[in-house]
C-alpha cells in the first residue's frame, strides 16, 4: 500500500523519468530504436495517477490518435515500452476512439500486474497490401502476471482477406486468395495472464491464439465474424496447460474454440457459440504426427445452428493419445453434428484421407446431460479408428431429437463405453 505521501514521490518520479527523457536521454529500460524515435518528439509527462496507487498510461500520451486514420504503431510500441516496465502500470486506450495500428509485438516481461485496458477500439489496416506482417496481427510474448481487459474492441477489420476463399459445405476445407492470412491475437509463452471482457471481431483468421501458456483465465470475451468468413476460429489453445474460460460468447466461421496438440487441464464454462463449427478438440495425427491431448472439462455451453456440437477429430495415421475430456450440460439447438469423434478426418485432401493402421487413441470421453435438437439425421456419431478403438466412452442423460420433430440416430464404429440415465437415440457403444 501506498500512502499519500509516497504516491506523491511516484508521480513526480515519473514527471521526472519523462522529462529527463524527453531533454536528454531515454530511461535505460527503452530500446535503441525507441529513442532515437523519442528525441524527435516532444511529449509531456506520460503517466497519470489515478486512485489505488496505480498509474495509467494512456496511448494519447505517447502520440496515438484514435481518429481511425492515423497510424498508431510506434505510438503503441513507445506506450508498451514505458508501461510494461513502471510498477502498478495500466496501460489505457480510451474510449469512443479507434486507433488504428498495424503489426505489433507486445514483449514482456513487464512488471508483475501490468494491465492493459482497452476501452476504445484497436483497428487493423483494411487493405492486406498495407500489413507488414501476414502471420500474427498482435503479438503478446513472454508475459507474465498480465491482463488485458476492458470493453473495448479489437477490430481486425479482415474482410478484404475473406475475398476468393471459398469453403466446401460441412468440411473445413477452404482455398483463398490469400495462402497466409494473419492471426488477430497471439499470446506466446506466458503464464497467470487474464483476458477479460473484450470484444475481438473479424479476423483474417483465428481470432485469438495461445501457445506455450499456462494459469490463463478468460472471462467474458465477445468473439464474432460472419459465418462466411473462413477459418475464422474463435479462440484455440495450444501446447499449453491450466486454462479456465468463462462466459464467452463466440459467432464466427469456424471453431468457437479449438483444442489442439499439447492442450491439458483446460475448463470452459458457459459458453454461448453459434454460427460456428462448434467445440473442437484436434485437429491431431495429421502427416502421422503424435498428439497428446488430456483433461478438457466442458461444462455449460448453449449452441446455436452450429456444424458441429462437441467434436473430436483426428487424421488417419498418427499416435498419441486423448484423454479424459468432458462435455457436461451442453444444449444443441438445431445442429448439425451435435456429438461427433470422427477419426477419418481429412478435411476434404484425398491423399490424406486414406485408412491407416495407425491412430490417435481416444480414450476416457464423457457425455453428460446433452440435450436438444439435430440438424441432421445422425445426431451422435462414434467414427472411431477400425485398428485402434475409442473406450472408455460414457454417455448420461442424452436427449437429442431432430429439429424436424423426429428421432436422431445414433452411429458406431469401433466404439466402447457404458450408458447411463435416458439415452435418446438409443446408443450404439459396444461394452
Ligand atoms: C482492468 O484492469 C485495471 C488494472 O487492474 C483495473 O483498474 C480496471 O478496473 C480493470 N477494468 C475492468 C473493466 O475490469
Ligand atoms: C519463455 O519465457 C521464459 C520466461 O520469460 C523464458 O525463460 C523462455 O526462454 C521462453 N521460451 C521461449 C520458447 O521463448
Ligand atoms: C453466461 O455468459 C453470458 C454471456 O457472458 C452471461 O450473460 C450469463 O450471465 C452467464 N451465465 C451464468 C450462469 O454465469
Ligand atoms: C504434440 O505434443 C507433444 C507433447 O505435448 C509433443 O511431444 C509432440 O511432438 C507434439 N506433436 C506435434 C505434431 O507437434
Ligand atoms: C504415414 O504413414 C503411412 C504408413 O506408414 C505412410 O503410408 C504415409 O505415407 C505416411 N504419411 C506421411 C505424411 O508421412
Ligand atoms: C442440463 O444442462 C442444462 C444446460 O444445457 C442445464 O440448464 C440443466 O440444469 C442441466 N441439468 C442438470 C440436471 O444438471
Ligand atoms: C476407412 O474405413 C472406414 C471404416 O471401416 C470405412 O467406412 C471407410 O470407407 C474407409 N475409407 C476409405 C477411404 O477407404
Amino acid at each position: 500500500m501506498f500512502n499519500n505521501h509516497s504516491l506523491m514521490f511516484l508521480v513526480l518520479h515519473f514527471i521526472v523519468i519523462c522529462i529527463a527523457a524527453d531533454e536528454f536521454h531515454p530511461p535505460e529500460t527503452l530500446s535503441i530504436s525507441f529513442a532515437s524515435r523519442f528525441h524527435k518528439t516532444n511529449w509531456r509527462s506520460r503517466a497519470l495517477s489515478h486512485g489505488d496507487a496505480v498509474t495509467v498510461f494512456n496511448v494519447e500520451m505517447y502520440g496515438a490518435v484514435g481518429d481511425g486514420i492515423y497510424d498508431n504503431t510506434q505510438a503503441f510500441e513507445r506506450a508498451w515500452n514505458a508501461a510494461c516496465v513502471a510498477p502498478k502500470a495500466v496501460l489505457l486506450v480510451p474510449r469512443k476512439k479507434i486507433f488504428l495500428v498495424n503489426n505489433l509485438v507486445f514483449q514482456g516481461p513487464c512488471s508483475p500486474g501490468f494491465a492493459f485496458q482497452v476501452e476504445g477500439t484497436i483497428a487493423a489496416p483494411k487493405d492486406p497490401a498495407k500489413w507488414n506482417k501476414k502471420d500474427i496481427w498482435l503479438t503478446f510474448q513472454q508475459l507474465q502476471s498480465f491482463q488485458i481487459n476492458g470493453s473495448g474492441t479489437i477490430n481486425a477489420d479482415g474482410s478484404a482477406w475473406w475475398e476468393g476463399c471459398r469453403e466446401e459445405i460441412h468440411t473445413d476445407f477452404v482455398s483463398c486468395k490469400f495462402s497466409q492470412r494473419p492471426v488477430a491475437v497471439h499470446f506466446g509463452n506466458c503464464s497467470r495472464v487474464t483476458v477479460t471482457g473484450l470484444t475481438i471481431t473479424n479476423s483474417p483468421n483465428f481470432h485469438l491464439t495461445f501457445n506455450d501458456c499456462e494459469a490463463v483465465k478468460i472471462r467474458a470475451l465477445i468473439i464474432f465474424s460472419p459465418e462466411y468468413s473462413p477459418n475464422t476460429d474463435g479462440i484455440d489453445i495450444g501446447t499449453s496447460k491450466h486454462f479456465d474460460v468463462r462466459h464467452c460468447i463466440v459467432s464466427t466461421g469456424d471453431d468457437c474454440m479449438a483444442l489442439g496438440n499439447g492442450s491439458s487441464h483446460i475448463l470452459i464454462k458457459n459458453l454461448t457459440c453459434g454460427p460456428g463449427h462448434g467445440i473442437s478438440i484436434g485437429s491431431l495425427g495429421k502427416f502421422n504426427s503424435s498428439a497428446m491431448v488430456s483433461t478438457i472439462h466442458i461444462d455449460g455451453a448453449r449452441m446455436t445452428g452450429t456444424q458441429n456440437g462437441v467434436r473430436i477429430k483426428t487424421w488417419q495415421g498418427g499416435s498419441g493419445m486423448v484423454k479424459d475430456i468432458q462435455f457436461k450440460n451442453v444444449e444443441m439447438i438445431n445442429v448439425n453434428n451435435p456429438i461427433i469423434i470422427d477419426q477419418y478426418y481429412c478435411a476434404d485432401t484425398p491423399n490424406l484421407c486414406r485408412n491407416q493402421t495407425s491412430a490417435v487413441q481416444i480414450n476416457g470421453v464423457t457425455f453428460i446431460n446433452i440435450t436438444g435438437t439435430s440438424a441432421s439425421q445422425v445426431a451422435v456419431k462414434f467414427a472411431c479408428s477400425d485398428t485402434i478403438a475409442c473406450g472408455g466412452i460414457l454417455m448420461k442423460d442424452i436427449s437429442l431429437k431432430l429439429s424436424s420433430g423426429g428421432q436422431a440416430s445414433s452411429f458406431c464404429e469401433n466404439a466402447h463405453g457404458i450408458t447411463r440415465g435416458d439415452i435418446f437415440p438409443p446408443s450404439c457403444l459396444k461394452n
